[in-house]
């Protein structure tokens, strides 16, 4: 009965130039290990999943690069969205689409591009989250101790006394601002939401039922078509009315039912061009150099990223990121980088 729904829709903006709307980070080798992101995902999904079971969604102009990068998913495993309603519809949708095929189905959600340097102990999270759920009904969540006010994540309150693995989660907040991530730090009660969720299809879609109602009857209507060929049609005509909305404030922060296992493994959500430098190997002066040679004298905390292999040499540079790509170069303050999803709009709108 187990399942798994893989999100891989997302444009990866932060990661811009490297990572763009064409081609977004999942499906790029980000670490230069040898395969992408997403082909790292599906190998660790596949651990526990039959391959059979691990539905992926995405949008319809990833469908492509999906079929040549795991060939050994068929088509109808792969789920095109018509256009980027962020992940609450498009979890909705494979939801659906498992209970339809498997009423009894308990399916693991995962981004497809983080970075888990564990898998044995993920798997054994998963593995025990799924004896959670198997006959009561919870939003499971995994944790991750947080090592900084990163505005980029959920944080989960729970009760620190509680001996349970699995705990019953107070307060689920959203990518809160500055100030209050620092207070969640400092009170120690907190942990990230790693963003890779366990649940029944049947719950979840209850849970839509009740607090994304509108959307939930938008995607419900399609009830006779998942899994057939006309299933195509009505997304393309219906999708667009779900509402736009992640997953992490349409439900994770509302539904009263949600628990969280702390886990420990090495985690990262490579969101951002210094949490890949955090996980690859940088010189003497702390430089990382991404698919190219660095020649350096007098710079230091660098990050320089090509495509073709070519020699960079900085003198008297600290402390930047400095991407090149096909068509862009682009040379960016390490400190500003949470700008560069503004920047690329920017650059969009204007050439
Ligand atoms: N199919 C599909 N459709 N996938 C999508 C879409 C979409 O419209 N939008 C995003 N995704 C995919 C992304 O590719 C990624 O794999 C995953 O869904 C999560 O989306 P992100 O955009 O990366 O979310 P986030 O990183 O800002 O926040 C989430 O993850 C954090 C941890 O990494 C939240 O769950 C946070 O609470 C969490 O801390
Ligand atoms: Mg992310």
């Amino acid at each position: 009965n187990y399942y798994a729904i893989l999100m891989a829709g997302g444009v990866g903006s932060r990661f811009w130039p490297a990572s763009k709307a064409s081609n977004p980070k999942q499906f790029i080798d980000i670490l230069g290990v040898g395969e992408t992101l997403f082909q790292t995902t599906f190998k660790r999904l596949s651990k526990l999943i039959p391959v059979e079971n691990i539905y992926v969604l995405t949008n319809k102009k990833y469908v492509d690069i999906i079929k040549e990068q795991v060939p050994q998913i068929k088509e109808e495993q792969i789920v095109p969205e018509p256009e980027m309603r962020n992940t609450a519809p498009s979890i909705l949708l494979g939801a659906l689409k498992i209970y339809k095929r498997n009423p009894k189905a308990l399916t693991v959600v995962a981004p497809s591009d983080h970075w888990i340097k564990e898998e044995d102990e993920f798997i054994d999270s998963i593995k025990e989250a799924f004896t959670n759920i198997e006959d009561s009904d919870k939003l499971v969540t995994l944790g991750i101790e947080p090592t900084f006010p990163n505005t980029g994540y959920g944080y989960i309150k729970y009760n620190k006394e509680d001996k349970e693995s699995l705990k019953k989660v107070d307060v689920f907040t959203e990518k809160p601002n500055k100030k209050k991530a620092e207070k969640f730090i400092e009170a120690g009660n907190y942990v990230w939401n790693a963003g890779i969720f366990i649940w029944s299809a049947k719950f979840i879609i209850e849970n839509f039922k009740q607090y994304l109602p509108d959307t939930f009857a938008v995607l419900n209507k399609g009830e006779d078509k998942w899994n057939t060929r006309e299933e195509k049609e009505f997304l393309e005509e219906n999708y667009s009315k779900t509402s736009n909305i992640s997953i992490d404030y349409g439900i994770m922060e509302k539904s009263d039912s949600v628990y969280v296992i702390p886990v420990s493994f090495d985690w990262s959500d490579l969101g951002t061009w210094s949490s890949v430098k955090t996980e690859l190997p940088s010189d003497e002066d702390d430089n990382t150099a991404i698919n190219c040679r660095l020649v350096s004298e007098d710079s230091e905390n660098n990050i320089v990223s090509t495509t073709n292999k070519k020699i960079v040499v900085l003198k008297g540079l600290s402390d930047y990121i400095i991407v090149e790509d096909k068509d862009v170069l682009m040379i960016v303050p390490k400190s500003e980088e949470q700008e560069i999803k503004q920047i690329r709009e920017k650059v969009m709108k204007d050439f």
